[in-house]
């Protein structure tokens, strides 16, 4: 199976997937990243030897032909800040990575909104993608404790859930 990954920023988990991959962890093969500005992802993409475009102004057609010319089976969002138009919501199977444990904490920042309403437990959350912010049925979730850790402590703790269980998941997706 094929994959396409969209991000728009740091790109961790985007070299997460790339080096499961790599280790035989994650069978599938990684087409493109596709970012839509310019971010940290796209040196990563470079170091790791992955292809990438950039697309900016009229981005939603030009990826639209991306994805038409591309065909993979799956479309993996990793950071991608975009809302995806209708046409390649119902089109393409996608799946996101969502820091919180939906349907708590949609939307931006959400490890700081989870921290900032005090929860004490919060977690992660992959699903399929459609045409709403952080909706779209729920695949995966992991819960982790965050009584009494720091803000950042927190944010690193999410990280490496996601970095774990975000390759091992779209296996399961392409593989089972
Ligand atoms: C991750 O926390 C992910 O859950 C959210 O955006 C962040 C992307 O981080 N959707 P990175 O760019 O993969 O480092």
């Amino acid at each position: 199976p094929r994959i396409v990954v969209l991000a728009s920023g740091n790109g961790s988990n985007f070299e997460a997937i790339v080096k499961a991959q790599r280790e035989g962890k994650l069978r599938a093969e990684i087409l493109m990243l596709i970012v839509n500005k310019e971010c940290f992802a796209i040196e990563r993409a470079k170091r790791l030897g992955i292809s990438y475009r950039k697309l900016s102004k009229d981005w939603k057609e030009k990826l639209f032909e991306l994805l038409e010319k591309l065909n993979p089976d799956l479309v993996v969002l990793a950071g991608f800040m975009k809302i995806l138009p209708p046409n390649i919501v119902n089109k393409w199977k996608i799946v996101n990575i969502h820091p919180s444990l939906l349907p708590a904490f949609k939307g931006k920042d959400a490890i700081k909104q989870a921290y900032e309403y005090g929860v004490k437990v919060t977690g992660i959350t992959i699903h399929y993608v459609d045409e709403g912010v952080d909706t779209g049925p729920i695949i995966f979730q992991h819960a982790i404790n965050i009584d009494g850790m720091s803000l950042e402590k927190v944010e690193e703790e999410i990280h490496k859930i996601e970095h774990k269980y975000y390759p091992i998941i779209i296996d399961k997706i392409l593989n089972d």
